[in-house]
């Protein structure tokens, strides 16, 4: 399997661009306006990937989101969760759905509670077994804490509600098993978490439940009433950022549209289409 990190620390931020080495299929998940679409698409040729599918943890509202120039350069729709009413292609996904890249098979969960929209992701490798490897958490589940509950919708009673969702999610990750890695989208001082989310980027199942606050929380209620009282501030512009995450406006926070920077991720493109072709060719 490859795997590859991509991080906008200042934003606290985590992206990643995985794929099976054997089949050359990559996916892309949480892709960054702060990097840029065509860091993947120039990653993924490095790595011999071709980028089949371009994937949002959720509908992000604390910063731009790539993944809708990522894939409108690549041809591509972005899969996301049912639940999200997007305005630009998008490859609907549920509870259970598997996304095969050969022998990387990756499982959607639903963990709705940060916003009803967010997926975990579990990746297995099957060339080296059928136990999870990693799980991408989106907002969900961050080192050291877990997602607020807050950013969809302002009445009290729906965050709180929210946060009952975000309690039950937890814990169906923790049906994980130890070993599994955890990535989360976020780290260090992201607004989208709470008070005791870690600098550091990445976890195991297994730490987060022997040293996670949160976690060590076995009552709805109490979890809610918690994460209610340790609320920071929201991010700014949330509102706005989530609209443009859902295409609802087309220009993103540098003023530059999806269409218009295109041109390199076009050639880019046909060039890994060059490749996949010559592949083909070759087998
Ligand atoms: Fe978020």
């Amino acid at each position: 399997m490859f795997w590859q990190p991509f991080r906008d620390p200042v934003l606290g931020c985590s992206s990643f661009l995985l794929g099976d080495d054997v089949t050359g299929s990559g996916l892309v998940v949480d892709a960054l306006g702060s990097v840029g679409h065509e860091t993947y698409i120039l990653a993924a040729q490095e790595a011999g990937l071709a980028i089949e599918f371009v994937v949002e943890t959720h509908v992000h509202a604390d910063h731009a989101s790539a993944a809708a120039s990522l894939a409108h350069a690549l041809g591509l729709p972005v899969t996301l969760s049912h639940r999200a009413k997007a305005s630009f292609p998008a490859n609907p996904v549920q509870d259970g759905a598997e996304i095969a890249l050969g022998s990387v098979v990756v499982t959607v969960w639903e963990t709705p509670g940060h916003t009803p929209d967010s997926l975990s992701l579990i990746v297995r490798d099957r060339t080296r077994s059928d136990d999870p490897w990693l799980v991408m958490t989106g907002d969900s589940l961050f080192v050291g804490d877990v997602g607020r509950p807050d950013l969809v919708d302002a009445d009290p009673d729906l965050i709180r509600r929210a946060a009952h969702d975000q309690y039950a999610s937890v814990r169906r990750l923790m049906t994980l098993p130890d070993f599994t890695e955890l990535h989360p989208a976020h780290y260090g001082s992201s607004p989208c978490g709470g008070l005791f989310m870690s600098k550091k980027p990445e976890s195991t199942i297994g730490y987060e439940r022997r040293s996670n606050r949160m976690l060590a929380i076995n009552n709805a209620d109490e979890f809610a009433t918690l994460q209610l009282n340790l609320l920071k501030p929201p991010p700014a512009d949330a509102v706005r950022l989530r609209r443009l995450n859902l295409g609802e406006t087309s220009v993103d926070d540098t003023g530059t549209s999806a269409a218009s920077t295109s041109t390199l991720a076009d050639t880019l493109l046909w060039t890994q289409r060059g490749v996949r072709d010559d592949d083909a060719i070759c087998s």
